[in-house]
């Protein structure tokens, strides 16, 4: 039976090491895990899900594909009804606003280097990436994947305090530059595209945030070297 994963989650998959003990949060049909663990990859699957129906479906494919004996549920708003030991969080498929609510209400716990945090995130990239580096942590890896029309970025996160991010590297990483995949220019468009609409608004309500994106937009421009350089 194949495991209807979508490649933006086997994307996420491919940031868990061999063995991991892997809390997938806002599991909703449990299909990354039951993967990670048909594939040898996880040693152990926490499914936690806020609302009880995606966690009875969780439960009801964990039977399906014979993998529940590796799994645990839990009803549980983000990480605050889950148990602690695992290696590897995956948050996949929701908001900035949510994940940073998610990672801030565990904190006290959470800021560990013990921890990865696999993070795929729907809104507001650039707000999450300056976040993450205000409260101590890092990206470590990053990396593109591709669903119908959408390009999602996916990454990998430590807590390694003292490290900055500049303006334009909060919309594109140094670390998705140094995975160079090749859906990077498509991205990379989409996201300067982004920040000229933002500029063209701007400009119309006469608003002094404007020199901020000009320049987040002049340091972008800067990147396309490196970003189509290396490619035939
Ligand atoms: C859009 S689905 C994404 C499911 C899956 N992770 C994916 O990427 O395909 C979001 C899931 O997160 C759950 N969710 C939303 N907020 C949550 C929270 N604060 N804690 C735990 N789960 C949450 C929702 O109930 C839903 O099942």
């Amino acid at each position: 039976m194949k495991i209807p994963l979508s490649t933006r989650l086997e994307a996420c998959c491919r940031f868990v090491n061999k063995g991991d003990r892997v809390a997938d949060i806002g599991c909703d049909h449990g299909y990354l895990g039951i993967y990670l663990l048909k594939n040898g990859i996880a040693s152990s699957m926490i499914e936690a899900d806020i609302n009880e129906g995606p966690l009875d479906a969780a439960r009801r494919n964990a039977v399906k594909f014979a993998v529940k004996d590796k799994m645990t549920f839990h009803l549980s708003d983000g990480l605050q009804k889950i148990p602690r030991d695992f290696d590897c969080m995956v948050c996949a498929g929701m908001g900035a606003d949510t994940m940073m609510s998610i990672i801030h209400h565990a904190s006290d716990w959470l800021k560990d280097p013990r921890y990865r945090l696999i993070l795929q995130c729907q809104s507001k990239r650039p707000e999450l990436r300056q976040w993450l580096y205000d409260e101590g942590f890092r990206i470590n890896r990053e990396t593109l994947a591709k669903d119908g029309k959408f390009v999602y970025s996916i990454m990998e996160v430590i807590f390694d305090p003292g490290h900055a991010i500049s303006p334009a590297e909060t919309y594109i990483t140094k670390q998705l530059i140094e995975d160079n995949h090749p859906l990077l220019p498509e991205y990379y468009e989409r996201v300067k595209s982004g920040v000229e609409l933002t500029i063209f608004g701007l400009k119309k309500a006469n608003s002094d945030q404007l020199s901020i994106y000009e320049s987040i937009l002049r340091d972008l421009t800067a990147m396309e070297e490196q970003i189509y350089g290396n490619r035939s």
